[in-house]
């Protein structure tokens, strides 16, 4: 071959790409400009290192004949996929084109994503899933259902092996939606998201109810009400810096330790601000997340469904360089008390934690479940089972302070020694007893108290010797349930101390197939 045909083929290359880049062409990606998105190709090169990224199967092409398809060209079948990398670090990732017929996923859009995750599995590299689509291509019919099957089979044969990450950066409807709910995270942007199983007029003809697609299945809706959304950002910028705040944490799979970052925040830092925040009086709540953010490295905190459940928090951190998970009861909320949705939340966060190697810091400030027939009726019950089973489940070091309030079952689901803590630290403060005083000298006082003269003075002579005996940490001390009672100020270099030495903690399951998590 001439030297001239060889540069004819490599302008045709260039060509044939350049015509596959512009996706739906450009009017397509001014309306998408118009409406606050970037296209699909412009979504990886913000997430990905500069110059990183490689794609795959930019020449794929559709199979179907069926309503016109036959004559229709779909550049990359409507999905751009490929990998790079992430402050160096290898990742594979996909973005839907809605320029091209709505992103809608068709047989061989579907088998490009398969494809992917069968090269991050390989690889062992995280997966990032950038979802803008009008759901299964009508025109392909089952193969594009087929298509959402192998997507969902691979996300869950892939959990717990890579961190997988979903990115809803416009529509996201129907079945579409399980995929990245198979998946560990989800981002939303506001305005721009939205996800619903069915939408707005499906709504409307099954049960009259009307609803805008915002209120339905937008980020607000998803980050306050159904606890769908683990991030929600303003704009797609943000939301793809977030994205790549949250991979610095996380391992690469699951035989990975955590990335280490540097710190010049010292492991030994005294906490005297936690004199100031706790209050003694068990009615006076505080805010738990300057506990969380003055014992971790600074700045370290990222928060995790920060607007679901709040009588909890949750979210990554550092202590000393290395990626921690934290666990918190919130006073401010439901005085901290844990109930139906904190199950959910807190359980799905300590299986993600345990499955990539980060260990557990779990502070205590619980006075229990919450009461109520709502609660009783929705299953409080086997929800709570999720936090009791996720935390006996983990075998990642678990390092447990106690602040103040631990009663009843909720001091036990809030990773007790018995339930596998590695290390209880409590502070002076702590009040460790089987419930609150007043329930408690109502119960195992009722003659006592109906019989004398005057029975609020006897209600108070038995509250104040049942406080005396059991508010306290020296009761679990002396029976080794909390190991150490520190002074708070102490407790960063406490806690740190105690991950440095669990660190190594391996231990073996016993070759079960899995367990039956009560869902
Ligand atoms: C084929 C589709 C499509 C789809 C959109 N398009 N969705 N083509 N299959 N599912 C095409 C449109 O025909 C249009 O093509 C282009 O994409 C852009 O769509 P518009 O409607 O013009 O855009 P917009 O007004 O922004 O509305 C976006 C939308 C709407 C809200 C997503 O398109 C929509 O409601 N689509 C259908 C959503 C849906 O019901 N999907 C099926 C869900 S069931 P042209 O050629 O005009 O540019 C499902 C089952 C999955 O997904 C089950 C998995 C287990």
């Amino acid at each position: 071959m001439t030297r001239k045909k060889l540069e004819e083929l490599v302008d045709g290359l260039g060509k044939k790409k350049d015509g596959l880049f512009l996706g739906g062409g450009s009017a397509a990606i001014e309306k998408q400009h118009q409406g606050g998105k970037m296209t699909a190709r412009e979504r990886i090169h913000v997430l990905l290192d500069r110059d990183s990224f490689e794609e795959v199967d930019l020449f794929v092409e559709h199979r179907s004949d069926r309503f016109g398809l036959g004559e229709k060209s779909l550049p990359a079948d409507g999905v751009v996929t490929g990998f790079g990398t992430v402050d160096g670090r290898p990742i594979f990732v996909y973005s839907q084109d809605f320029t091209v017929i709505g992103g809608s996923l068709g047989e061989m859009h579907a088998k490009k994503i398969c494809k992917i995750m069968d090269m991050a599995l390989k690889v062992g590299a995280p997966v990032v899933g950038i979802n803008d689509s009008g759901g299964a291509r009508i025109q392909e019919g089952i193969d594009s259902l087929s298509g959402y099957g192998q997507i969902f089979f691979r996300n869950t044969r892939s959990s717990g092996i890579i961190p997988q990450i979903a990115v809803i950066a416009g529509p996201c409807a129907g079945g579409a939606v399980y995929s990245p709910a198979l998946m560990d995270f989800i981002f939303m942007i506001e305005g721009i998201s939205k996800m619903f199983v069915t939408g707005p007029q499906v709504v409307k003809a099954a049960t009259g109810e009307e609803v805008s697609a915002e209120e339905l299945g937008g980020a607000h809706t998803h980050a306050t009400k159904s606890g769908v959304a683990h991030f929600v950002l303003k704009n797609e910028d943000a939301c793809f810096g977030e994205v790549k705040k949250l991979l610095a944490y996380l391992p690469s799979n699951n035989a990975e330790e955590p990335p280490y970052r540097e710190s010049s925040d010292p492991v030994a830092r005294s906490n005297p601000s936690f004199l100031e925040v706790v209050s003694t009086n068990p009615n006076k709540p505080y805010d738990i997340k300057k506990i969380i953010v003055d014992l971790v490295d600074r700045d370290s905190f990222l928060e995790i469904q920060r607007d679901y459940a709040r009588n909890m928090v949750i979210g990554l951190a550092r202590m000393g360089g290395n990626t921690v998970g934290i666990v918190a009861n919130q006073p401010y909320h439901l005085a901290g008390c844990l109930d139906i949705d904190t199950g959910d939340k807190a359980s799905r966060f300590i299986r993600f934690c345990d499955a990539f190697n980060i260990p557990l810091v779990t502070l205590v400030d619980v006075p229990g479940f919450l009461p109520g027939t709502n609660q009783e009726f929705g299953g409080i019950i086997r929800h709570g089972a999720k936090i009791l089973y996720a935390y006996s489940e983990a075998t990642v070091p678990k390092i447990t302070v106690i602040i103040r309030k631990a009663y009843g079952g909720a001091y036990l689901a809030m990773c007790c020694r018995d339930l596998g803590a590695d290390l209880v630290l409590a502070w002076p403060t702590a009040e460790i007893a089987v419930m609150g005083a007043e329930g408690a000298v109502n119960i195992i006082f009722r003659r006592e108290i109906d019989a004398s003269l005057d029975t609020n003075v006897e209600r108070e002579k038995l509250l104040a010797q049942y406080r005396q005996e059991f508010y306290n940490p020296y009761e679990a001390a002396k029976r080794g349930y909390v190991d150490q009672v520190i002074d708070p100020r102490e407790t960063r270099f406490k806690v740190a101390r105690a991950l440095e030495i669990f660190w190594s903690k391996r231990e073996n399951g016993r070759g079960k197939k899995h367990g039956i998590i009560p869902v």
